[in-house]
């Protein structure tokens, strides 16, 4: 499948990786097309992978991730255009985090909304999965890091689209616990979860852990 990747940090090298691994093709977006750690991870990844801008990367996949600084996404996704999005599939791995006022970080939308709801309003003909986000980048695309069961979380308006994501996250990356939160408003929660999450690396000193549902 085509995948478009939007986002050059770590999240957006660690999933691309991962769905070139899968046998995928993939373009990696940014601002420039020429952005300098985009051409690196195209180099480090052979043919399949390639890089453009944001909106290049938005024609490019029939499958989306965005993997950009949450309070910057919805700029991104206007200047990726949402006639190149209209119809896809968008999986919102950002997180809307505010380090103006240092550590910890605050959050620049929460209680009644989201980075998602934001993006789905302002694209309704893209379908939003709000996923992976609740993990390190690494944790994301290969779970067997850490040792035993332990839990990704979905939610969005669409459940064909989520269906797809969540067969991704499973039979691709080997999530063996999705739990589906219900609809887009439930990315208040993902979101929100990023505060205890960076918390609980304070704690722990390593962002390498994750979290498990018993019942
Ligand atoms: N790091 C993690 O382990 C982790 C885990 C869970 C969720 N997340 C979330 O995933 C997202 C990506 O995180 P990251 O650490 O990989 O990278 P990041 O530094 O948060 O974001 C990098 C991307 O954001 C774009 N960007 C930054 N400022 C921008 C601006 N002013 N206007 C337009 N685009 C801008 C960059 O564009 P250019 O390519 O043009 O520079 C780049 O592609 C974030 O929302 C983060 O909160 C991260």
């Amino acid at each position: 499948m085509k995948i478009g990747v939007f986002g050059t940090g770590m999240v957006g090298n660690a999933i691309a990786t991962k769905l070139v691994a899968l046998g995928h093709d993939v373009k990696m977006g940014s601002r420039t097309a020429d952005n300098a750690k985009a051409a690196d991870w195209v180099k480090a990844n052979g043919a399949r992978a390639s890089q453009g801008t944001f909106a290049d990367a938005a024609a490019f996949g029939e499958l989306l991730f965005n993997c950009t600084s949450g309070a910057q996404s919805l700029a991104v996704l206007q200047s990726a255009g949402a006639k190149a999005m209209a119809g896809k599939v968008l999986v919102d791995v950002s997180n809307p985090l505010d380090f103006s006022k240092g550590m910890p970080p605050s959050l620049t939308v929460c209680n009644t909304d989201s980075v998602a709801e934001q993006i789905q309003r302002a694209f309704p003909d893209t379908k939003v999965v709000k996923a992976l986000n609740t993990t390190n980048a690494n944790v994301m695309v290969n779970p067997s890091l850490l040792p035993g069961d332990h839990d990704m979380f979905v939610c969005g308006n669409d459940a064909g689209a989520k269906g797809k994501v969540t067969e991704l996250l499973k039979g691709g990356f080997g999530w063996k616990t999705v739990h589906d939160l219900g609809g887009i408003t439930s990315a208040r929660a993902q979101e929100m979860f990023v505060v205890f999450w960076v918390h609980l690396y304070g704690a722990l000193q390593t962002p390498m852990f994750n979290v498990h549902v018993v019942r």
